[in-house]
């Protein structure tokens, strides 16, 4: 096999090729012996064989005298489709600040560095400055690009197999993309099949990288269609927790549900509402959450043979930072307009009370409100969520603090790491993303985005809506700038779907959730021991946990009742509420009966162990079962 590999190399290259073809098959030729030695046959994912395949096609062309495909081109023509001329400029508008951000921050802090861990690689450092440094070139130095595409790709083959380079390889898609502008035109051929062979390193250091990885972390931004994105991992064959609404593909021991309503502002709304004691569950803002680090998170999922889960708070703190993207997943995001997020959100915590207090016109506590109602009420929640959530559960949590303009270019940042972007509005791309870039067959469905429809009556928006849409124009920069990050990944993508046309690589994707199934026996064994030290937190923060809620309850940090507000019901506990609580029509008494229950399990919720008995308040949202299943955590 190596031996036929390096005889093909020679017999191609002895052809006397044009400059460019040579480059490439140098440059694949190198890699594929290297491939066919190390994997012989252990590559799932058949790297040997794409770069093989890739280069009889090109020999086989240039054999017959015919100029070698270009894929990139194809893929440009295929992600930007519309005759709005525009479309390209926005692109790169966006990319044009990460290309500031990169001059101007040779050395990234801590803060940056918890954002995009990536950047703390040398090698992935000086290959996005070398990707800076392209995409500056003079217009049409064909030579010069070259040679610095040989030298990237060089840089390329020494990347550690276990990282993506999300951040990176969008540094270089974006000189690629800023660069064919530049030329006016495709490509010169020998420009051409540099600029593939990068394209197809880029993947396949995605692809092997994620299979190393072994499980996909989905930063779940509430109300963006996250739900709809937990039922595709399921039809994708993910292994997780639980795919049902309630459980949302969360992790119960990791607490990461949402933080919504802060308990004064409840306080004064149900005032106006009824005399009815009892804290809905959705009233939880600042609840205590354990710290569990990333590495604790992914020997978690390991231990439980879990292949994905979502987090729909923020990412856990680091080191000594408030918020730490946590590299050993395969990240995974979904954007929304904040705007249509916004007023999904606020309908949605309307409908909430609705359900909560049925027998009264809860409509009313919220007409003619204004933006600083709401923002009492949902600090995070109505005030650019994005940007709270990536920066952080101390961000997070401080509604005072205003969101500055470095906010944002750290927000940018953040949503930089994430392997894979998905934009709630771009469905085609969307679908090609979690084809191409997860290897799941099996995409979004249709009209599975909950809103706030549901409500029925309308939903009351502030009398000020202006100032509140005005206010959240920060999280509509990060958003422009993701979607356009998108762009840059929907031409990766296509690249490898052109390919694959044309060189027929092999199905994508699997039944078991997509690549992360995808890891080399080697792979596999490496990964669980490097997790083999990791203790699993679970059991043995359960007390402290609580403990530690406690103390902050004790300390007038949180309400306490809040504490066990925060409390999301399992299928078991609400069946045995609603048969108990049912009666006590006055409502309180079905909280009681579901915290006797979830006490006899001793499970954490809400940061505390629930003893059960008085003084535990879970209740019941509504005394509908089938709506208060849809309703939590949602
Ligand atoms: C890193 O720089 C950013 C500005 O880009 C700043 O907001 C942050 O506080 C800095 N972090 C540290 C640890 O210096
Ligand atoms: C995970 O998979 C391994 C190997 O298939 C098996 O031995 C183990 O019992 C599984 N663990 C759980 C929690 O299912
Ligand atoms: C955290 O800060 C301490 C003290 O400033 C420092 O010694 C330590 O190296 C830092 N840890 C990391 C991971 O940056
Ligand atoms: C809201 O304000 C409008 C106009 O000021 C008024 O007509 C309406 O009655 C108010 N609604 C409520 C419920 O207060
Ligand atoms: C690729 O594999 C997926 C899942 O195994 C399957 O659903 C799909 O039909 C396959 N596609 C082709 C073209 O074989
Ligand atoms: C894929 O990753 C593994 C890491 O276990 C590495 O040994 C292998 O060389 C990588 N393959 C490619 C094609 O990069």
């Amino acid at each position: 096999m190596t031996a036929l590999n390096g005889q093909r190399c020679l017999a191609s290259t002895s052809r006397q090729l044009i400059l460019s073809v040579a480059v490439a098959l140098g440059l694949l030729c190198r890699h594929s012996v290297a491939l066919s030695l190390s994997n012989a046959g252990q590559d799932v994912w058949g790297g040997d064989k794409l770069f093989n395949r890739w280069r009889e096609v090109l020999s086989a062309r240039v054999g017959k005298g015919e100029p070698a495909p270009s894929v990139f081109e194809q893929a440009f023509t295929a992600t930007y489709t519309s005759n709005d001329p525009g479309e390209v400029q926005r692109t790169l508008e966006q990319y044009a600040l990460l290309v500031r951000w990169l001059e101007s921050t040779p050395h990234p802090n801590a803060t940056h560095l918890a954002l995009v861990p990536e950047f703390g690689d040398a090698n992935a450092l000086a290959i996005a400055s070398a990707a800076v440094s392209l995409s500056k070139q003079s217009s049409k130095d064909a030579a010069g690009m070259v040679q610095a595409l040989s030298s990237i790709s060089d840089k390329l083959s020494a990347a550690t197999p276990w990282r993506g380079y999300a951040a990176t390889r969008r540094a270089l898609v974006g000189a690629l993309l800023k660069r064919r502008i530049d030329f006016g035109g495709r490509f010169p051929a020998e420009v051409q099949s540099a600029v593939d062979g990068i394209m197809l390193k880029l993947f396949q250091l995605h692809k092997n990288s994620s299979a190393n990885r072994g499980a996909v972390q989905f930063f779940h931004v509430s109300k963006s269609g996250g739900t709809n994105l937990c039922q595709a991992a399921e039809a994708n064959g993910c292994a997780t927790q639980g795919f049902d609404t309630r459980t949302n593909c969360l992790i119960r021991d990791f607490i990461d549900q949402p933080r919504w309503v802060t308990y004064n502002a409840h306080k004064y709304v149900q005032y106006r509402m009824s005399s009815r004691q009892a804290l809905p569950w959705f009233v939880n803002f600042h609840t205590f959450r354990p710290v569990i680090s990333c590495e604790q998170r992914r020997a978690y999922l390991l231990q439980n043979n879990f292949t994905f889960y979502a987090n729909e708070y923020t990412n856990p703190p680091g080191a000594n930072v408030s918020s730490e993207m946590c590299e050993d997943f395969v990240n995974l995001i979904m954007f929304r307009h904040p705007y249509e997020r916004l007023r999904s959100q606020i309908g949605w915590v309307q409908k909430l009370y609705k359900e909560f207090y049925l027998d009264v016109d809860t409509q009313r506590a919220f007409i003619n409100r204004t933006t600083g109602f709401w923002e009492r009420l949902m600090p995070a929640g109505v005030n650019n969520y994005y940007i709270r959530s990536l920066l952080g559960q101390r961000f997070f949590e401080f509604p005072v603090m205003q969101v500055a303009p470095e906010h944002i270019g750290l927000a940018q940042l953040a949503s930089l790491q994430h392997d894979i972007l998905l934009i709630l509005e771009s469905k085609t791309r969307n679908e090609l993303a979690m084809r191409v870039g997860l290897g799941w067959s099996q995409a979004l469905r249709d009209g599975a985005v909950r809103s706030s429809t549901e409500l029925g009556d309308a939903v009351a928006l502030p009398l000020d809506y202006d100032t509140m849409l005005e206010r959240n124009l920060p999280d509509v920069e990060v958003y422009a700038f993701a979607r356009e990050m998108q762009a840059l990944d929907t031409l990766l993508w296509n690249f490898v779907v052109i390919a694959d046309e044309q060189l027929g690589f092999d199905n994508l994707s699997s039944e078991q959730c997509g690549y992360v199934s995808m890891g080399s026996a080697k792979a596999v064994e490496e990964r669980a021991e490097r997790l083999s030290g990791v203790t699993v937190p679970v059991m043995a923060l359960r007390p402290n946990a609580a403990a530690a809620a406690a103390a902050a309850a004790a300390a007038g940090e949180v309400p306490p009742s809040s504490i066990s507000g925060t409390e999301v019901v399992d299928e078991e506990e609400e069946d045995e509420g609603e048969s108990k609580g049912e009666k006590g029509a006055d409502g309180n008494t079905g909280g009681e009966s579901a915290a006797g229950k979830s006490s006899s399990m001793g499970v954490l919720r809400g940061g505390v162990v629930s003893k059960g008995g008085r003084g535990s308040s879970i209740i019941s949202i509504s005394r509908h079962r089938r709506s208060r299943r849809v309703l939590a955590w949602r």
